[in-house]
C-alpha cells in the first residue's frame, strides 16, 4: 500500500504493547497521528516519536470527529497512520473512518492489538458469556438509564456486563468505579444492582500495576483503584470454573459466591414456575359442574401433599432452594382442598 489510511492499534498499556506489524506499519507511514482521547495509555508523545523514528501528531476529539475528511483526503496520495489505544476498532467511532475512506476509494489497513474487551478474561469470567457492553458516561454527558437497561437485559439472560467508564483525557476527568457503582445503585428502580450485588472493579488492565477487585458493590464502591483507566463488570450466572477463578485469583469470599448461587437458583425457579403458572391460568378450561368427588380422590390429593412435604424436608436437609418450591406445592394443595370444602383445618 503506497498511499492510504492505516488504523494502528497500540495495545492496552504503552508503546511496549505495539506488535511488530504495528511498528513496521507506523514506520512506513508518511504521516503518523496518535488518537489520544478514546483511551488512556501509559505512554508519551516523545516515547512514540523515538520508537517510530519520526514526528507523531496528537489528535484531539475534534480533529477526528470534525476534521476526519481532511485526514482521509491526505491519504489519497500519502500513507497515513493513526495510532489508537487498545484495539483500534473497539472505540465505536473509528470504523466510520474506514467507511469514509472506502467511499472515496482510499485503500485502508487495520492492525489489531490487545484490548480491554478481551483483557477482561483475566478476571476468570468467560468472554463467551458477556452480553452487550455499555459505557457509563461522565455525569454531565449522559444518563445512567441505558447502563441499567443493558445490565438488566444481560442479567435476564444470565450474561455478564462490561461497563466501560467514560473518560475525558483532555480535562483529566474520569468516571471512577465508586462513582459508577453509586450512580447505578441510586438509580436502579428494579434493584438488580444494590449494595449486595457481586461486582468486579478493574483498573489499568495490561499495565504493570493493574488491579482487579471482586466483592459486594458497597465494598468495591469504597475501594481506591489508583490511576485510571477504570472499568466495571456486573457478573451474570457463574459457571463453577468462573467462581473458582474469582475466589482463587481475586480473593472473592466463598460465602458471597455461595449466597449468590442460592439466590440465582431461587430466581431461576421463580421464573420457571411463574411462566408455566401464567400459561396454565390463561389456557385452563372449566369442566362441566357439578362433579362427584369420592373420598379416595381427596385422600389421593392429601397423599400428594404429603409427598411434597417429604420432598421439601429432603431438599432442605441438602440445602437446596427447591425445598421452598416443594413446600409451597404442599401448602397450595392443602389450601385447594380446604377452599373446595373437602377438608377442615386451620393454618
Ligand atoms: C472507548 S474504550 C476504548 C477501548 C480501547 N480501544 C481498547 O480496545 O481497549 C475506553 C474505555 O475502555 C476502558 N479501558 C481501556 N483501557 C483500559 C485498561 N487498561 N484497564 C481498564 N479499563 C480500560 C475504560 O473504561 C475506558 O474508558
Amino acid at each position: 500500500m503506497s498511499s492510504g489510511l492505516s488504523l494502528i492499534s497500540v495495545g492496552l498499556s504503552s508503546e511496549k504493547d505495539l506488535s511488530l506489524k504495528a511498528l513496521e506499519e507506523g514506520r512506513s507511514c508518511d504521516l503518523l497521528y496518535f488518537e489520544a482521547y478514546t483511551s488512556k495509555l501509559n505512554t508519551s508523545m516523545s516515547a512514540l516519536r523515538s520508537l517510530f523514528g519520526k514526528d507523531v501528531t496528537e489528535l484531539k476529539r475534534s480533529d477526528l470527529e470534525e476534521g476526519s475528511r481532511e485526514i482521509i483526503e491526505k491519504a489519497k496520495n500519502k500513507r497515513i497512520g493513526i495510532l489508537v489505544g487498545g484495539d483500534c476498532l473497539t472505540a465505536t467511532t473509528h470504523i466510520s473512518l474506514i467507511i469514509e475512506a472506502k467511499k472515496i476509494g482510499v485503500p485502508t489497513r487495520i492492525i489489531h492489538g490487545s484490548s480491554i474487551l478481551t483483557a477482561v478474561a483475566e478476571t476468570g469470567l468467560s468472554l463467551y458469556k458477556f452480553g452487550r457492553t455499555v459505557t457509563m458516561p461522565l455525569s454531565d454527558k449522559g444518563s445512567v438509564d441505558p447502563v441499567i437497561e443493558a445490565v438488566c437485559d444481560n442479567l435476564e439472560q444470565g450474561l455478564h456486563t462490561l461497563i466501560l467508564l467514560d473518560l475525558d483525557v483532555e480535562s483529566g476527568r474520569f468516571v471512577t468505579v465508586g462513582d459508577a457503582l453509586k450512580a447505578l445503585i441510586k438509580s436502579d428502580d428494579r434493584e438488580q444492582i444494590n449494595d449486595e450485588t457481586l461486582v468486579v472493579g478493574l483498573s489499568r488492565l495490561g499495565w504493570d500495576e493493574s488491579l482487579i477487585s471482586v466483592g459486594r458493590a458497597s465494598e468495591i464502591a469504597e475501594k481506591d483503584f489508583g490511576e485510571p483507566p477504570y472499568a466495571l463488570i456486573i457478573p451474570g450466572r457463574l459457571h463453577f470454573v468462573e467462581e473458582e477463578a474469582l475466589h482463587i485469583l481475586h480473593g472473592c469470599p466463598k460465602e458471597l459466591l455461595k449466597e449468590r448461587r442460592v439466590l440465582s437458583q431461587i430466581d431461576e425457579l421463580i421464573s420457571k414456575y411463574a411462566s408455566s403458572c401464567e400459561r396454565v391460568i390463561n389456557e385452563l378450561k372449566m369442566r362441566t359442574l357439578p362433579k362427584i368427588i369420592h373420598s379416595e380422590d381427596a385422600e389421593d390429593l392429601i397423599n400428594h401433599a404429603r409427598r411434597y412435604l417429604d420432598d421439601a424436608l429432603y431438599f432442605a436437609s441438602v440445602k437446596k432452594p427447591t425445598a421452598l418450591v416443594s413446600i409451597s406445592y404442599c401448602e397450595g394443595i392443602l389450601d385447594a382442598l380446604k377452599l373446595l370444602g373437602l377438608v377442615d383445618f386451620e393454618w
